[in-house]
């Protein structure tokens, strides 16, 4: 079993201004964290006022939203930006797993519910936040994709989709926003132990695992770690590029 002790590697995000959509719990919640001892403050975008209202840590904001809803996304950044002069940092992380289906026997709503919030929401925070760090000339986004993007798990076809969607959508809009010093990259996480465990089954938690050289889950921290330094000043080159976080599943 893998115990952190206190390797916590400074990083400078002083004076820096994050939103963090599902940032009410799990990795989420993890990333913000780290944002802020990192000198960072933190919009949280979340849709789970339940959860979001259980936050309660320093220089934060909670903004209630629904990714998949562009009108939601609209009315989110508007608010941040009565909290907020500027924003430096867009971490697109809300996501859900969707049930455990064959592909034949997906039921079609779910399918569409999957990729509206996981690949749709993406989309929508990007678009809304781009003309903001070009007006700026800066900006770091990082968006939570997923091992399942690169290697497609079976009985979870929408989320392997939507994962891939959202490595190709980083590397277009990396180039799209490469000269402009907005850094755009993604992440690709091998499962970590979240409440996105209760949508999906034993079965599929089992063979997640039996596929991660590690022998382990990654834990949330070790994920904000990766997240802080993508998205410091520091990260100043690599762009619309993924990051591997599989515990030596993925080889590429
Ligand atoms: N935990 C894992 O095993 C794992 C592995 C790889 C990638 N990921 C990805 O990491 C991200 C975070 O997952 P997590 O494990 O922390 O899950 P989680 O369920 O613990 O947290 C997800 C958060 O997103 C919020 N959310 C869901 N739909 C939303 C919407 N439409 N609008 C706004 N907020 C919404 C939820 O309310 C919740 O607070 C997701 O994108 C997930 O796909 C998770």
């Amino acid at each position: 079993m893998y115990f952190r002790t206190n390797p916590m590697n400074k990083i400078n995000l002083e004076n820096r201004v994050a939103i963090v959509t599902g940032g009410a719990q799990g990795f989420g919640l993890a990333i913000t964290k780290r944002f802020i001892e990192s000198g960072a403050r933190v919009l949280i975008w979340d849709k789970d006022t339940k959860y979001l209202n259980k936050v309660d840590l320093k220089n934060t904001q909670k903004i209630e939203v629904d990714v998949s809803n562009y009108k939601s996304v609209e009315n989110a950044f508007a608010e941040s930006l009565k909290h907020e002069n500027k924003i430096d940092i867009l971490i697109n992380n809300a996501g859900i797993a969707g049930p455990n289906f064959k592909t034949w026997d997906y039921p079609l709503e779910e399918w569409q519910k999957v990729i509206d919030i996981d690949l749709t929401g993406v989309f929508y925070c990007c678009k809304t936040i781009a003309p903001h760090f070009i007006k700026n000339n800066y900006g770091r986004i990082v968006n939570i994709s997923s091992i399942a993007g690169k290697e497609g798990n079976p009985n979870a076809m929408p989320y392997s989709a939507a994962k891939a969607g959202v490595i190709a959508l980083t590397k277009s809009l990396g180039k799209e926003l490469a000269e402009n010093n907005i850094s755009v990259n993604c992440v690709t996480p091998a499962p970590a132990k979240t409440r996105i465990f209760d949508q999906i089954t034993q079965e599929h938690i089992d063979y997640m695992l039996s596929k991660i050289p590690r022998n382990r889950f990654v834990l949330v921290e070790e994920l904000a770690s990766l997240v802080a330094w993508m998205s410091s000043e520091e990260n100043s080159y690599t762009t619309g590029s993924t990051f591997d976080l599989s515990g030596g599943r993925a080889t590429y």
